[in-house]
Order: structure tokens, then sequence, then C-alpha cells
């Protein structure tokens, strides 16, 4: 089964390496046709375009990004030459005046490590941020748009484990993902979802991918209920969103002591500790001190969840 694996992954790998001075042209999804250019000096690559069975029989006049093309392109079956970045969206009309019938997008995705749409969240995350509240399955991901990026649009997200494709739901405002999965909390994982994410910037396209285990992702919420009662202890709940029962899925804490006026985040600690407990007694002196408390899954020692805090 691997010595198979393998000689697939080198057929894949080796094809495209010794053949990389070639522009693939594949069709990625309805009206979009994606090249796939090398780096290094590119060639122009032939794309045939047609408008569609539907107007077999009728004058066809094709318009790049809205504008009759030079030299004019007629008939339903079309070979346009396609340099550089130009790619764009072709659209076919019943006469120069007249509605698109059709339109067909030519993206270019170019073969490089440098991308340019996303931003890097992190060194470790890379540039998706994932993450989950639980181990029942749903998770969400974010990302953001580089600062000269911000009207690229996701065209299409893939994820999936092993076999099974998981939906997902883009936000409105095109900068994450939320993915309604089941997941059965008790078994151990055995694949890792794969998520990969094609954002493009007028013609420009960068695919974005992503492989983990649910359980590198589970963050627990912030921690509600934080309040000091009558017997000067800080007490807390777990997460309404949080596994049950806790005595299986438990939580370890982590509390912080900062200076009156810092934040949790801050490196002027008074006291730091770790506990079992949803509740810790501080015995200071001072009584102006920020009480800060955050979980983490104590077997998996996962994420921290945000820092709560009492004042
Ligand atoms: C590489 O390209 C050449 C010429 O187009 C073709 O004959 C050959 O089959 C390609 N090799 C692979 C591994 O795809
Ligand atoms: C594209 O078409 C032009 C004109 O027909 C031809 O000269 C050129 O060689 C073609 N390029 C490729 C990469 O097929
Ligand atoms: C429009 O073009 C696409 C190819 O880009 C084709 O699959 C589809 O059938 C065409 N639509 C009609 C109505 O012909
Ligand atoms: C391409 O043109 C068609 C027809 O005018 C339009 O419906 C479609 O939204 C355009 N696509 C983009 C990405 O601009
Ligand atoms: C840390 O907390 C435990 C109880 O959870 C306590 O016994 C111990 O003294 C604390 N350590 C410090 C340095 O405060």
């Amino acid at each position: 089964m691997h010595t198979f694996f393998l000689l697939v992954l080198c057929a894949v790998v080796c094809g495209v390496s010794s053949n990389s001075t070639q522009v693939v042209i594949e069709t990625l999804m309805d009206n979009v046709v994606v090249l796939r250019v090398p780096d290094g000096p590119r060639p122009v690559a032939n794309v045939t375009l047609s408008c569609g069975e539907a107007y077999q029989n009728q004058a066809v006049f094709w318009k790049k990004n809205g504008v009759e093309m030079n030299p004019p392109q007629r008939g339903n079956h079309v070979t346009v030459p396609v340099e550089e970045m130009k790619g764009g969206n072709f659209t076919c009309h019943p006469s120069p005046d007249g509605d698109a019938l059709n339109h067909t997008m030519i993206l270019i995705q170019l073969q490089r490590d440098k991308s340019v749409i996303l931003e890097k969240k992190s060194l470790a995350e890379g540039y998706i941020h994932c993450s989950a509240p639980n181990y029942k399955g749903s998770f969400h991901c974010s990302w953001t748009r580089t600062e000269f990026r911000t009207n690229a649009a996701v065209l299409l997200v893939k994820a999936q484990r092993y076999m099974e494709t998981i939906p997902c739901e883009l936000n409105a405002d095109g900068s994450g993902i939320h993915c309604p999965h089941s997941n059965c909390p008790y078994n151990e994982e055995q694949h890792r979802i794969s998520l990969a994410v094609y954002i493009h910037s007028s013609s420009l396209l960068e695919v974005y991918t992503k492989s983990f285990y649910l359980r590198e992702i589970v963050r627990p919420a912030k921690l509600p209920n934080l309040h000091l009662n009558d017997e000067g202890v800080f007490e807390w709940d777990y997460p309404h969103s949080w596994e049950k029962p806790c005595t299986f899925f438990g939580l370890q804490f982590q509390v912080k002591v900062v200076h009156s006026g810092h934040s949790c985040h801050s490196d002027s600690l008074i006291m730091t500790n770790t506990t079992d407990q949803t509740r810790y007694e501080v015995n200071l002196k001072t009584k102006r001190f920020v009480f800060c408390v955050r979980a983490q899954d104590k077997h998996t020692s996962g994420p921290w969840s945000h820092w709560s805090q009492c004042t």
C-alpha cells in the first residue's frame, strides 16, 4: 500500500518537475480555467474557449473584460493567446453590443514559493488559522488579505478528511469559513483534515493549503463566570462549549496575577501557577491586582484559551 502510494506520488511530483517549463491548462470548475505557469520565462499559452452547445448555430463575438478583442475573435470555438499575467473574464455575445451569453474566467497560478494575496498569521500557523471549541467536529478557519489585495475573492474551498468531503461555508466578507462537521469525540483521530483555499485577485490565483488533526486546533472558549466569591477565592466555570463529561475531557488552568492596570499578556507578573480546579485563592497583601486565568486540554496540552480577567 505504502509503496503504491509512493509510486503514485513520484509519478505526480516527478512528472511536474520534469515538465516544469510548460504551462498547464486545467478547468478548475464551471466557467473557470487555470493556467499553471512555471517560474522564469513565460511562454504564451493558447487557450481554447467555447461559448457552449446552446449557441452552436449562431453568430458569436468574444470580449475580454468587456472589451472587444484585438484581433477580433468570432465563432463558438476560439483559441486565444494568453501571455504572462493577462488572464481575465472572456465573454461571448450574440452581437458586439449584445448581452453576454456565457463566460470563462482565465486565471493564472504562478508556480513559485512566494504568495502575495494572504498575509502570514504566524510562523507556526502559516497563512490560515483554524480553531475548534471542542471535539465534536465543527471548526472554523480565518485568513487575512494583504493591504493591496483586500478585494481578493475566494473562488473555491475544498475540505476533506480521508475520503470524506467536509462542507464549509464562506463568511459574508470572505475572510474565513465555518465547517459544520461531525466527529466522535471518543475516537482516536486517524486522518488529518486537509484544506485548500483558492483565492484570486484579478486574474492571479493562489492556492493555500493546510492539514491538521482536530486535536491540534481544539482551543477551549474563554472561561465564563470568573468572580471573587464571599470567601475571597476566585472561581470560574468550564466553557459551555467544552466537551462533557468534564471528568473525561479535563482542562487545566493557568492563573496569573499581574499589576493593576496591566493586561493579562503583560510580562510584569506578580505570580503564576497552574491548577486543575475551577477555583484559586490568591494570598497577597495588596488588593490591587488583576487576576487572569486561561485553560487548555489537560491531556493533549493543545492551544490555550484566551485570558479571562477579574480586576
Ligand atoms: C513532458 O512533456 C513532454 C512534451 O510535452 C511529454 O511528451 C511528456 O509525456 C511529459 N512528461 C510527463 C511525465 O508528463
Ligand atoms: C499558439 O498559437 C500560435 C499561433 O497559432 C503559435 O504560433 C504558437 O506556437 C502557439 N503556442 C503554443 C505554446 O502552442
Ligand atoms: C457555458 O460555458 C461552459 C464552459 O465554460 C459550458 O460548460 C456551459 O455548457 C456553457 N453554457 C451553455 C448554456 O452553453
Ligand atoms: C464575468 O462575466 C460574466 C458575464 O458578464 C459575469 O456574469 C461574471 O460575474 C464575470 N465574472 C467576474 C469574476 O467578474
Ligand atoms: C500553586 O497552587 C497550589 C494549589 O493549586 C498551591 O498548593 C501552591 O502553593 C501554589 N504555588 C505557589 C508558588 O503559589
